[in-house]
């Protein structure tokens, strides 16, 4: 028996982009029809190259009892065909045209991260939620994991570490070649947004924000040190994204943080994680995207080490079956498949998901604000970016797609 159980099922689900990520949250789809059969069908699938789009279905056809109809336009999708929900996969440029599209049409959106390309463009697309009274979603998964929910409750529940009070998260390393790649999109500054600081920076700002709350105060350097030659239509183009970022972040509730990568530091490599309390430290040395690892050491001063991975077990067994059911239904612990579920249901109940377009927005705009501070060299308020006061960065980005 499935967890939802509402008349609404199945829900009809059409995945627009089927490219990398596309098949990313195939696999987790899979997984939850194998645990919920009746709670929704991929109806449709959208790409521009019809190919792309004609893989995918196929590829459903796998595992679902039908496969889905094959479209390359949004617009007539989601207009002659009933759909509750939109699963978002394109571009970062796109995201709030396809968004505001299903929104406009009746469909409710679960969109890709960044919620938007701009503050701007996400704010268009919650602008049209609200207008049409429908969900929004944005796929920020990694606070979703064991480790990322483990040590939230180590921190604020069990003050393992005491009151927060500082974090640094660094890594230097050599990450580009002369030889040139085959250009992408995500090279392109109004294609993108940005590079890394909100490609897989997001996740870390996701982290940042789920674990001290919003900043107040943010102060950047972003730099591109190197150019790195892409192949585009047989000419030689450079990426347009930074290669180096020092931030400091301010929170509201007192913690003080850095954050700095940078992928053109020869010699030695280093990554530094470590967050700091009144009480206590967690250090860490895996991915800075990513942190915390399962192999973080959390130490109480005066008491000892342990690994996140041994206080994980602790963590959900002091779950309640109503939290352990909400956090991580059917036993699921894969963030995708987690935060595709958190939509379903959301779609399903009509409960908010938890990490919805305005949260999203939040989020992205942590990503922002680093770029603003170091367009005008200056610290800058966190809330003048949410609001869409600041934006030299991203005056180009709106212009350039007449946002
Ligand atoms: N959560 C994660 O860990 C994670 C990882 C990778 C990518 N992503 C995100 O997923 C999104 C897509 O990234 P990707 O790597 O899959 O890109 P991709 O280039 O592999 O795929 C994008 C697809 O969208 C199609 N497309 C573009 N515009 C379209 C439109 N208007 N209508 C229909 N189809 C259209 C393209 O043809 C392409 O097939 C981005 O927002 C990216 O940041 C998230």
């Amino acid at each position: 028996m499935g967890l939802i159980d509402v008349p609404t099922k199945p829900i009809k689900i059409g995945i627009i982009g089927c490219g990398h990520i596309a098949q990313k949250h195939l696999e987790s789809y899979q997984q939850i029809m194998q645990r919920e059969g009746d709670l929704f069908r991929i109806t449709s699938v959208c790409d521009r190259v019809e190919e792309s789009a004609k893989a995918l279905a196929a590829k459903i056809a796998e595992w679902q009892d039908s496969e889905p109809m094959v479209h390359t336009d949004v617009h007539k999708m989601v207009v002659h065909y009933e759909l509750h929900g939109a699963d978002i996969c394109t571009p970062h440029y796109d995201h709030h045209l396809t968004g505001v599209q299903c929104l406009e049409a009746g469909t409710n959106v679960l969109i890709e991260k960044p919620f938007g390309v701009t503050s701007r463009a996400s704010r268009l697309i919650l602008e049209a939620a609200r207008k049409n009274k429908l969900i929004t979603a944005c796929a920020g998964n990694i606070r979703r994991q064991p480790p990322q929910r483990a040590l939230h409750w180590a921190i604020h529940t069990k003050g393992m570490i005491g009151e927060p009070r500082l974090f640094y998260i660094q890594h230097a390393g050599y990450h580009r070649s002369n030889t040139p790649r085959a250009w992408h999109w995500r090279t392109d500054k109004f294609m993108g947004g940005g590079g890394m600081i909100m490609d897989r920076g997001i996740h870390f700002a996701d982290t940042m924000g789920y674990l001290f709350g919003e900043p107040e105060r943010v102060y950047a350097t972003v730099r591109q040190h190197e150019k790195w030659p892409h192949i585009r239509e047989g000419k030689t183009v450079f990426d347009d994204r930074e290669d180096t970022w020092m931030v400091l972040l301010n929170f509201k509730g007192g913690v003080d943080g850095f954050w700095s990568s940078t992928a053109v530091a020869p010699g030695e490599p280093t990554t530094l994680i470590g967050f700091y309390g009144s009480a206590g430290s967690i250090i860490d040395d895996g991915d800075v995207f990513m942190a915390p690892s399962p192999q973080a050491r959390v130490t109480r001063q005066g008491e000892g080490m342990r690994t996140l991975a041994e206080i994980i077990p602790e963590y959900m067994a002091a779950l309640s079956a109503e939290d352990r059911g909400r956090l991580f239904p059917h036993g699921f612990e894969d963030a995708m498949t987690l935060e595709i579920y958190d939509f379903l249901r959301a779609l399903a109940t009509g409960t908010r998901p938890e990490i919805d377009g305005e949260a999203g927005l939040r989020t992205k705009a942590i990503c922002e604000a680093i770029y603003e501070s170091a367009h005008c060299a200056e610290a800058i308020p966190y809330a003048e970016v949410v609001d869409g006061f600041i934006e030299g960065y991203q005056r180009e980005i709106n212009e350039h797609w007449g946002i």
